[in-house]
């Protein structure tokens, strides 16, 4: 495995705050939300779930974007199904006792499970029942890339919602069930919880905090070792470097092995650093810069003003027609919005929700506008210095 910069720290509090006991309580759901590359998924499989494994808990986890023609719900039917054949391969014996099926393998069928798609809340719950019965702990549900289920119709949500409400805690008040869904888009992964109709209504999407100065400080410790004395890079420049690029890793050793490689550069390395993150940030937003500058006047105006209103935007109210009208020049009405909106999504510029909510697809975009256009950019600390290389 490739050397890790382990946040065990991070594990434990999230883990506090799925039982309640941390200081933030996400004992309805762990909602996590960082832009791409920053290290979620590597953070959820190396610390978090050990941390789970320590505390005698079982982390199942589910990558929705491991396929795009399966329903989400199947693919959580499936991860959990395959949870417990492990598990009473396990206790076979006790299987018996404890669901009172054989020890042959259970399939989604046995859960009632094939036809995802249908109302199933009730059978993914008694699948995630009977998994934290048969493995004896609690189940850590991880859910990556969660922002997917808005793309169908597939209600994966309202099953873990019937499945938290029912499942969540046993008779003696512990809890079986813990849910955590990370993303890599912000504002696709609100509409989760920002709307009445949403199953998780009241929860909070966290911003993960990205890997920050400790991290460089480790990184830069490795990489010197392969460097004379006097031919080092100072973490001050590394970590500046590494806000530049948006706090990913990859780009970050990209740009140190290409100046590695150049045995010239003894000198000056930490000038080359800086020159090789800004160049990497132009090319960025050199990209967005011309996809921008292609619109025509109604699209940039409908992109701004949905880039303002993030989750809270609505296309086709009366504020957002005038403003378009005004950004425009001229009267415009919820057909020029609607058409706007198409050609976006067509350019891969917006994304709509199968719920018909509109999100940018691509939140580095928004990033890079918010400071083209001197708006606010976002507190939360999750905004990357640089845009995401695409989403
Ligand atoms: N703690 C860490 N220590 C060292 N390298 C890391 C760490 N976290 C992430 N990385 C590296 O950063 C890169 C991105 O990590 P990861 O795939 O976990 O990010 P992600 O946010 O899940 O990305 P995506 O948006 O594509 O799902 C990987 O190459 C990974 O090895
Ligand atoms: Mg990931």
């Amino acid at each position: 495995m490739s050397p890790y910069f382990t946040r065990q720290k991070l594990a434990a509090d999230y883990c506090d705050a799925l039982t309640g006991d941390g200081l933030v309580d996400a004992s309805s759901g762990l909602f996590l939300a960082a832009p791409r590359r920053t290290g979620k998924t590597t953070f959820l499989r190396r610390d978090l779930m050990p941390e789970a494994v320590l505390r005698q808990w079982l982390p199942v986890y589910v990558d929705l974007w491991e396929s795009q023609q399966t329903p989400p719900t199947r693919l959580v039917a499936t991860a959990v199904v395959n949870a417990l054949r492990i598990e009473q391969s396990r206790v076979a014996d006790e299987l018996a006792l404890k669901s009172g099926m054989s020890a042959a393998a259970v399939t989604l069928e046995d859960f009632g499970l094939e036809n995802v798609g249908a109302p199933e809340g009730k059978t993914l719950a008694v699948a995630l029942r009977t998994l934290s019965e048969v493995a004896g702990k609690p189940v850590m549900l991880v859910v990556d890339e969660a922002q997917e289920v808005l793309n169908s119709a597939d209600d994966l949500m309202f099953s873990l919602k019937s499945a938290r409400d029912t499942v969540g805690v046993d008779a003696h008040g512990a809890r079986r069930l813990f849910i955590v869904c990370t993303g890599s888009h912000r504002d696709k992964l609100l509409h989760l919880v920002l709307t009445k109709k949403q199953p998780f209504y009241g929860s909070s999407v966290q911003p993960f905090p990205f890997l920050g100065r400790d991290y460089v400080d480790w990184y830069t410790g490795r990489i010197n070792q392969h460097l004379a004395e006097d031919n080092r890079f100072e973490p001050d420049a590394v970590f500046d470097a590494f806000k530049l690029v948006g706090h990913r890793p990859e780009i970050l050793k990209k740009i140190i092995s290409e100046i590695a490689l150049d045995e010239g550069a003894a000198h000056s390395l930490g000038e080359r650093l800086a020159r090789g993150a800004i160049a990497r940030q132009d090319e960025i937003w050199d990209e967005y810069s011309r996809a921008y500058d292609n619109l025509s006047r109604p699209q940039q105006a409908v992109l701004s003003l949905l880039v303002e209103g993030g989750p809270q935007f609505e296309p086709f109210s009366e504020v957002t027609i005038t403003a378009c009208s005004r950004i425009v020049g001229s009267t415009l009405a919820a057909t020029h919005i609607q058409k706007a909106l198409d050609a976006l999504r067509k350019k891969d510029l917006v994304w709509r929700s199968a719920r018909g909510e509109y999100a940018l697809d691509d939140s580095s975009f928004g990033d890079w506008f918010k400071r083209k256009s001197g708006m606010k950019t976002d507190a939360s600390g999750t905004t990357g210095d640089m845009a995401t290389p695409g989403s």
